[in-house]
């Protein structure tokens, strides 16, 4: 495997994702002058060179030339078919390719791309703005290792990576950590809203929300635990908690929930041209 502060590393598209997986790999030691975007408007060229002091172009072409052991396209998936279009006579053999564009198929990069390049699909989250993020990863068994190690060690700076051996599970991981933080800022917001009509202030009911959901998935990532556990460890025969569960029971969040993440699911297919 590359080590990370020996590669060069390109972006096509310098948006939000492209932005937060910077941002990680120049906290994980990798040298600015490393890194290089290719980004059309000039605007959010000028705050990527002054905000992470990497090499910026509105040339995708450039940044594929630049000699970038590995480039991660993070452009829309509208968009995808025609920047790699254009970009056909650019590659080096070798050269890594590292999609992030939600819903495009590693058949479909691969037919873009000259024959034998290297390709890997990835769908990540936006907490890998803090390097909090997951990312599942899908790439063709004829990946060699080391570039399967690569991909790795670049996407382990925005957090953890988890590599899937079905590409049709993509759909369920989008649906559920790609479009999960928005559920979870949703639930922040309506605790939140509880704790203001017992009659909190709204900073202090904030805090109490965000603080209960940071320490309340952390406490069941390190305990390795069922949330059934540890949900029944909080609740005492009688008392407020289950006061409060049946309340959620009757509402049918649970429900609710397995139902918004299965919605997404379905719109992720009917994107991606599978019903
Ligand atoms: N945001 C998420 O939560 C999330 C999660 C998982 C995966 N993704 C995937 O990540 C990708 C990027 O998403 P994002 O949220 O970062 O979107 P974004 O902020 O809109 O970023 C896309 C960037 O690509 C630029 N761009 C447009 N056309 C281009 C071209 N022809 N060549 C080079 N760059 C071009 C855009 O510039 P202009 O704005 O000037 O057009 C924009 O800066 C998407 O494919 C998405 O499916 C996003």
């Amino acid at each position: 495997m590359m080590r990370l502060q020996e590669i060069k590393i390109g972006f096509i598209g310098g948006g939000n994702m492209a932005a937060a997986m910077i941002q990680g790999l120049l906290k994980a030691g990798v040298a600015a002058r490393q890194i290089v975007v290719s980004e059309p408007d000039d605007g959010r060229q000028q705050w990527l060179q002054t905000q992470y002091g990497v090499g910026v172009s509105g040339s995708n072409s450039v940044v594929v030339q630049s000699g970038a052991e590995v480039v991660i396209l993070a452009v829309k998936p509208g968009k995808v078919s025609s920047v790699l279009q254009a970009l056909q006579a650019d590659w080096q053999t070798g050269q890594l390719l590292i999609s992030i564009a939600a819903g495009v198929a590693l058949a479909q990069l691969q037919a873009l791309l000259p024959a034998g390049q290297p390709v890997v699909r990835v769908m990540p989250n936006t907490p890998a703005l803090i390097g909090e993020g997951i990312a599942a990863l899908y790439a063709a068994p004829s990946l060699s290792v080391a570039q399967r190690q690569t991909a790795r060690a670049l996407l382990e700076v925005s957090g953890e990576v988890v590599e899937i051996e079905d590409e049709g599970w993509m759909d369920g991981v989008t649906a559920l950590s790609g479009s999960g933080p928005a559920y979870v800022y949703l639930i922040a917001e309506a605790l939140s809203d509880g704790g203001v009509a017992c009659g909190l202030p709204r900073p202090l009911a904030d805090r109490l929300a965000i603080r209960t959901l940071i320490g309340s998935a952390r406490l069941l990532d390190a305990s390795g635990s069922h949330p059934g556990v540890l949900k029944n460890q909080v609740t005492s025969p009688g008392g407020t908690t289950i006061a409060g569960l049946i309340r959620l029971e009757t509402a049918g969040v649970r429900g609710a929930l397995i139902e918004a993440v299965q919605a997404a699911w379905q719109r992720s297919r009917t994107l991606s041209g599978k019903s």
